[in-house]
């Protein structure tokens, strides 16, 4: 098994010196210098507009971006980096998604009560504004969903199912492969929120056999503001973009226009350049690693947490055990709020959880019962065994003067 050098991997992130103990990655992952190095570069080096002029900085500037676009497509198994369409975030990508596929009152999406707002808001405004019927598929208390209760809701109405890949709360992954098939022989199709799998895991469009895959690059050591829609080619041609504007048209008359092919129809107006240019990085650095290095070693961490807050008097675990999820672990300590339990851990050990809802109210209210939410750990390349052993140690002392 490929592994990599956590110490050496540390170096790579220079707010790793404040001492901190970061166990948020689910929210926003940390950043390598190398991913700061390459925008830099771009601001004091390249800095132009793209695709619109012909001197050097502007065609430098768009050789580098269409080169991320190369980068993440060959990152996800895409076909064609024509299938890669460049979003601020995860949410946008989802919002661009329900808008573009003109859904209404004769079509039916499906999707679950596991999920991120962002992949469970843009269709209840979808029922809102066009009537569209939204069902939603339960998971178990541990996060499982089960494909036979997709065959039960999935119709020929049902015109798009939309699924996290993994949970942001329990770390459980979704049989995707399965909830495709099911769905294509519907003859709906499959949006899938990679929020959550993409930067932790091995991630290929093909194998799932998904349409769309929506993830951000703040999450996977990329910058704010990036963020990718994959569309499946055959459905590139038939989404009809959100924004129109500069970029995506490719004739204008008083007759009217003419939509470019291919992702620029859906990228109107200046797009993040620093910040596309940073995801490439990212990706590069996330590659220089190895996929399946970073998914064992945040397995190997998680699997540390879970043994040793189970065995803490009046801790509640919540999620299946190690081998069925990733990284991510959700609790509680009896007696005690979760936002005061993460409180007392940033001021006791400098440890940076999540504590609350984690924007997925139906799964913590309803599944987990949890009213005030869960204090949420989540770990990254760059997280350790021993950081592992200060947090187990500073939740006994907590759990022990509860
Ligand atoms: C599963 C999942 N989906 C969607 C999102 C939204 O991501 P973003 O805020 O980058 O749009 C998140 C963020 O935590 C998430 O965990």
């Amino acid at each position: 098994m490929e592994m990599f050098d956590v110490q050496k991997v540390r170096e790579d992130f220079p707010l790793l010196n404040t001492g901190v103990i970061y166990f948020d990655s689910a929210a926003s992952s940390l950043t390598p210098k190398t991913v700061i190095d390459r925008m830099l570069e771009y601001y004091l080096e390249y800095r132009a507009n793209i695709e619109r002029g012909l001197y050097r900085l502007s065609q430098r500037a768009s050789e580098e971006y269409e080169a991320a676009r190369k980068e993440v497509a060959s990152f996800i198994g895409a076909r064609s980096p024509d299938e890669i369409v460049f979003v601020k975030n995860t949410t946008e990508g989802i919002n661009l998604a329900a808008h573009s596929l003109k859904l209404g009152k004769e079509d039916k999406v499906v999707t679950t009560l596991l999920e991120h707002h962002s992949n469970l808001l843009p269709w209840l405004r979808c029922s809102e504004r066009y009537g569209v019927k939204v069902e939603m598929v339960k998971p178990s208390r541990e996060g499982f969903l089960d494909p036979a209760d997709f065959e039960r809701v999935i119709d020929d109405r049902t015109r798009l199912v939309a699924v996290a890949h993994v949970s942001n709360v329990l770390g459980t992954i979704t049989p995707v492969r399965e909830i495709a098939e099911i769905a294509h022989e519907h003859g709906a199709l499959i949006l899938v929120d990679g929020a959550q799998s993409v930067p932790h895991m091995k991630v290929n469009v093909r194998e799932l056999g998904c349409d769309l895959l929506a993830f951000s690059g703040h999450k996977m050591c990329g910058p704010t503001g990036s963020g990718v829609l994959y569309v499946s080619r055959s459905l590139l041609g038939k989404l009809d973009p959100l924004y129109l504007g500069g970029g995506t048209v490719e004739l204008v008359d008083l007759n009217g226009y003419r939509l470019l092919e291919g992702p620029a129809k859906f990228e109107a107006g200046t797009p993040a350049i620093g910040e596309v240019i940073g995801l490439k990085a990212a990706v590069k650095y996330l590659e220089s690693l190895g996929m399946n290095a970073i998914e064992q070693h945040e397995k190997m961490l998680s699997k540390k947490v879970y043994e040793g807050l189970s065995q803490v008097d009046k801790v509640e675990v919540y999620g299946p055990e190690p081998k069925f999820k990733l990284g991510v672990t959700s609790f509680n300590v009896e007696g005690l709020s979760p936002h005061d339990v993460a409180l007392i851990l940033d001021s006791m050990a400098k440890i940076a959880v999540r504590s609350g809802m984690h924007c997925a109210q139906p799964l913590v209210r309803s599944i987990l019962g949890r009213q005030q939410g869960t204090v949420r750990l989540s770990p990254y390349l760059y997280n350790t065994v021993e950081e592992v052993e200060k947090f187990l140690a500073a939740i006994e002392q907590i759990a022990g003067s509860a």
